[in-house]
């Protein structure tokens, strides 16, 4: 999240969380995103064997370009329309739009509707009012029997006080995330990871609340 000018009232924070405010972010011509790939989506993708993945809320889809590029066959989900169009763009830039997919869906009403794949990953969705519980319940869904759910976000800290009330309380620790899991999952990953991140031209330590967890195979 960016910094703001002023302390947004709890109101217009809370219209931050939805489909307009994201448009709008995504309706100019600058990039929102580094167009990088996740750490931890690297770090623990790189040990699976490729196959179908789903990444929900992927933004300028630096991750599923990735993946793509590790070919995986990926499916790129997200609510807002003008942040998957440029994922699309940057897909084709990177020569990876045969291997990529495009879905326009909330995340807090996802059904996986009968769709599987191997990895289900979301990177800093941030719901509001520990809103991920329910979306990472939702996510399991869509996991194929064999596959895995890779949850990552930001756990609270210090280094976010310049946030709203509503942006620091929709950060979560992994273990938070734990009773969302079905009982046929297998937590493989329950931590918070240390990372360096760059805000305003100044490098910060964070931590990377990061959920990994496996289906078993019927
Ligand atoms: C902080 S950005 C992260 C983008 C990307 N995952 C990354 O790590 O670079 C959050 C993304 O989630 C999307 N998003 C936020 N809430 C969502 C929801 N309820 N359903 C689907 N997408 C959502 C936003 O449009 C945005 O693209």
């Amino acid at each position: 999240m960016s910094r703001h000018e002023h302390e947004p009232t709890e109101a217009e924070a809370a219209e931050m969380f939805e489909p307009p405010s994201w448009e709008e972010r995504y309706s100019g011509e600058q990039k929102v995103w580094s167009g990088n790939p996740n750490p931890q989506l690297v770090a623990e993708a790189s040990a699976l064997t490729p196959g179908t993945a789903l990444d929900v809320g992927c933004g300028e889809g630096g991750d599923v370009i990735w993946l793509a590029q590790q070919r995986w066959r990926v499916t790129g989900a997200d609510f807002s329309a003008n942040g998957l169009a440029r994922a699309a763009r940057h897909a084709d830039e990177a020569g990876v739009a045969d291997r990529t997919d495009w879905w326009q869906v909330d995340a807090r009403t996802f059904a996986a509707d009968g769709r599987s794949y191997d990895l289900v990953t979301t990177h800093f969705l941030h719901p509001p009012d520990g809103g991920m519980v329910d979306v990472t319940r939702r996510l399991s869904q869509a996991v194929a029997p064999g596959g895995h759910l890779l949850v990552v976000g930001h756990a609270p800290s210090g280094v976010f006080t310049h946030l709203t009330t509503s942006h620091r309380n929709a950060m979560f620790l992994a273990e938070d995330l734990l009773p969302a899991l079905p009982d046929d999952f297998e937590a493989l990953v329950v931590e918070q990871r240390p990372r360096t991140m760059v805000r305003d031209g100044m490098t910060v330590d964070v931590h990377d609340a990061t959920l990994l967890a496996r289906r078993a195979l019927r």
